[in-house]
């Protein structure tokens, strides 16, 4: 059972991010090591599962290192080690499972796997508060748009998700199709600081009138069109009229100012509904819980706290270490699991998709 003081050794390598974290007693971040591959998968402009797992495998060991040490833990303090094993690219979660399992087996401590967009959920409560339940939850990344209905950290209910892509990667996309760099988010939030997104205009896709899912293909699209123009010709013919670099300064920064307002309509308008449906079904959350990527931008940050004070909801928006894909929020996740008595067996799967 657990000592007063819990330590929970996290492993994170979903997708091109190598990372390790000690929490003491789920939330309190003792080390939070991030080793970023970014610069390996620029130049393809999105991220290469092959170069991934190889990156993988030889950052998974000094990433650990770095993170006990920064901590000041030796491996015998540790009181479980919690690993995301879902989802994400194959190879790359492979390689975290099969450390995680190897220090386990070697330690003799209890293995945990952890789902980790569940975990971008707890992020907000790392070096912060405990969240108060039922809540609302938000998880906005490079790989997901998922809302659920959450009655505890361990149990969550998805009540919608996107059907095409995912808004982190629709900024990605849009930040490509602008040329502004890879990868594309933060550098879009960014150049939108410029703009006035008065000048230009951007659908905001709401599905059905009660649809809790997402769908950002369509905004991706008219991107692309305003930016190339209307593609011309015929079948196998067809040409784009324009090139990013026939924009001025200020027309990019006006469309990305414009294409962030129209994500960020869609995501509140959403979270109203979602907002509408636990109401609903007497499960009226007291909390709004938001993480993922693009938790980090600056205009949807805004947007959630005047959604908060209208609503009446506290929203617990992840420091912006914790909004990226990092350790801390497994370990903090798998911290919840380990106090509930739960773990799992040397035949813990690594596996592609979210529950
Ligand atoms: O959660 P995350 O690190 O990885 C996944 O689980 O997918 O999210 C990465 C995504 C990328 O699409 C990245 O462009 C986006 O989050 N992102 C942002 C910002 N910072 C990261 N998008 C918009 N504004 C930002 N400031
Ligand atoms: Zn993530």
């Amino acid at each position: 059972m657990p000592n007063s003081e819990t330590l929970i050794l996290g492993i994170e390598s979903s997708c091109d991010e190598t990372a390790a974290a000690v929490v003491r007693d789920g939330r309190a971040v003792l080390s939070n090591v991030i080793a970023s591959q970014h610069d390996l998968h620029a130049k393809f402009g999105g991220v290469v599962p092959e170069i991934a797992s190889r990156a993988h495998i030889e950052n998974i060991l000094p990433v650990i290192d770095e993170a006990l040490k920064t901590a000041g833990i030796r491996t015998d303090e540790i009181d479980a080690l919690a690993v995301g094993h879902r989802p994400g690219l194959i190879g790359s979660l492979l390689v975290g499972v099969s450390a995680a399992k190897a220090m386990a087996w070697a330690l003799g401590k209890p293995l945990i796997g952890v789902d980790h967009v569940q975990a971008h959920l707890i992020a907000g409560s790392l070096d912060a508060e405990p969240i108060t339940y039922p809540a609302l939850g938000l998880v906005v990344s490079g790989g997901h748009t998922s809302l659920y209905a959450m009655d505890g950290s361990l149990s969550v209910e998805r009540l919608g998700a996107t059907i095409d892509d995912a808004v982190g990667e629709a900024y990605d996309k849009a930040a490509s199709i602008l040329e502004i760099g890879y990868p594309g988010g933060p550098l879009l939030d960014q150049l939108a600081q410029q703009g006035d997104s008065k000048n230009e205009s951007f659908p905001r896709t709401l599905l059905d009138k009660n649809s809790l899912d997402f769908s950002f293909s369509g905004l991706k699209t008219a991107v692309l069109y305003r930016v190339r123009g209307t593609p011309q010709g015929r079948r196998g013919e067809t040409a784009f009229t324009r090139a990013a670099s026939d924009l001025s300064d200020q027309e990019k920064a006006d469309i990305a100012a414009a294409f962030q307002e129209a994500a960020s309509d869609v995501l509140i308008t959403k979270l109203q509904r979602a907002l509408d449906r636990m109401i609903d079904q007497h499960r009226t959350p007291k909390t709004l819980v938001i993480g993922g990527g693009v938790s980090a931008n600056s205009l949807l940050r805004q947007r959630v706290v005047s959604f908060g004070q209208q609503t009446q909801l506290a929203v617990r928006l992840p420091k912006m270490d914790y909004c990226i894909d990092n350790a801390a929020m497994i370990a903090a996740l798998g911290h919840e699991r380990f106090m509930a008595g739960e773990s799992d067996g040397f035949d813990l799967e690594a596996a592609s998709t979210t529950r």
